[in-house]
């Protein structure tokens, strides 16, 4: 057992990024400490792995089970950063596993890998991510009375993009603070799901009436804009400013501004904001 109580299984010494002689030359070792157990019971559990070219952190997790200890368990899917299944927190962050450099954050020593933490753990590296899906049952589906082939404008079409890059590796839903830190579980339907409803709120065609659930049962005001969800997100959604803010003023509008509501009825409730128009004109969306 290490200091901090993890073990190393391989039978390896501690200390950093350690180098090993083989028959080919010298090949660098990198320490990995995997969180193991099961619900809130564990430990962190030391491996050594002989550092590949261009090995991700899902490849020394595959080799290390497939090596060292076979019963870990990890999610993944596709190895190409496309499906959301192996997300997992890597030195405290949430980040892909199949998307996180081994020999970018070997030279710190070790690296740590865990389970999301702003869900229950299964397992070793796998969250019980469920409640992401209940939350997107209870969202509205997308509605238009019209039928298609729609007939939309370019700028409309524009805006819709960013969203449906999401791959829903829930790593803005694990970072958030308001489910990490203060549960608000019950209250609030988290970062990836207001990205999901701006999709739907700003699509042209749809006439579905969400703005309320988006206030009371979503819970947009309990999102203090700390932009710590658009940070982590591995397709570079700008779920804060593009997704939230505009959802907070279209909650405003309606509720809050008598004047603006009355433009919106006038001009068409699913019509750009002023701040969104410029920001798709200015290119950010
Ligand atoms: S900006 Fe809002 S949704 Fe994103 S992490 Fe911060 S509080 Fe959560
Ligand atoms: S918005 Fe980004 S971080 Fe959130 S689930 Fe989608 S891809 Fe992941
Ligand atoms: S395995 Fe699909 S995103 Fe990593």
């Amino acid at each position: 057992m290490t200091e901090n109580g993890s073990q190393n299984e391989n039978g390896n010494p501690g200390g950093g990024a350690a180098a090993a002689v083989s028959d080919d030359g010298p090949k660098r070792r990198v320490k990995m400490k995997i969180w193991r157990g099961e619900g809130e019971e564990g430990r962190e559990v030391e491996y050594e792995v002989e550092l590949a070219e261009g090995m991700v952190v899902l490849d020394a997790v595959l080799k290390i089970q497939a090596e060292q200890a076979g019963d870990i368990a990890v999610r993944w899917n596709c190895k190409a950063a496309h499906c959301g299944s192996c997300s997992a927190e890597i030195n405290g962050r949430p980040k892909l596993l199949c998307k996180t450099r081994v020999d970018e954050l070997a030279d710190a020593g070790e690296i740590h890998v865990g389970p999301l933490r702003a869900f229950p753990v299964i397992k070793d590296l796998v969250s019980d991510v469920s409640w992401n899906y209940d939350v997107s049952r209870g969202i509205k589906p997308f509605h238009s009375s019209e039928q298609a082939p729609f007939t939309m404008y370019e700028e409309d079409v524009e805006r819709l993009y960013e969203p449906k890059k999401c791959i829903e590796c829930f790593m803005c839903q694990d970072v958030c603070h308001v489910l990490r830190t203060h549960h608000k579980h019950e209250e609030f339907a988290g970062p990836r799901f207001f990205v999901r409803n701006q999709w739907l709120e700003m699509h042209p065609m749809d006439d579905e009436d969400r703005l309320r659930d988006i206030k009371e049962k979503d819970g947009v005001g309990l999102c203090n804009i700390t932009k710590c969800c658009t940070e982590v997100c591995p397709v570079g959604i700008k779920i804060t400013d593009n997704s939230i803010i505009p959802l907070k003023e279209r909650v405003a509008d309606e509720y809050y501004d008598p004047a603006k509501w009355l433009m919106r009825k006038i001009r068409g409730r699913k019509s750009m904001t002023n701040r969104e128009a410029e920001a798709v004109k200015n290119g950010s969306r």
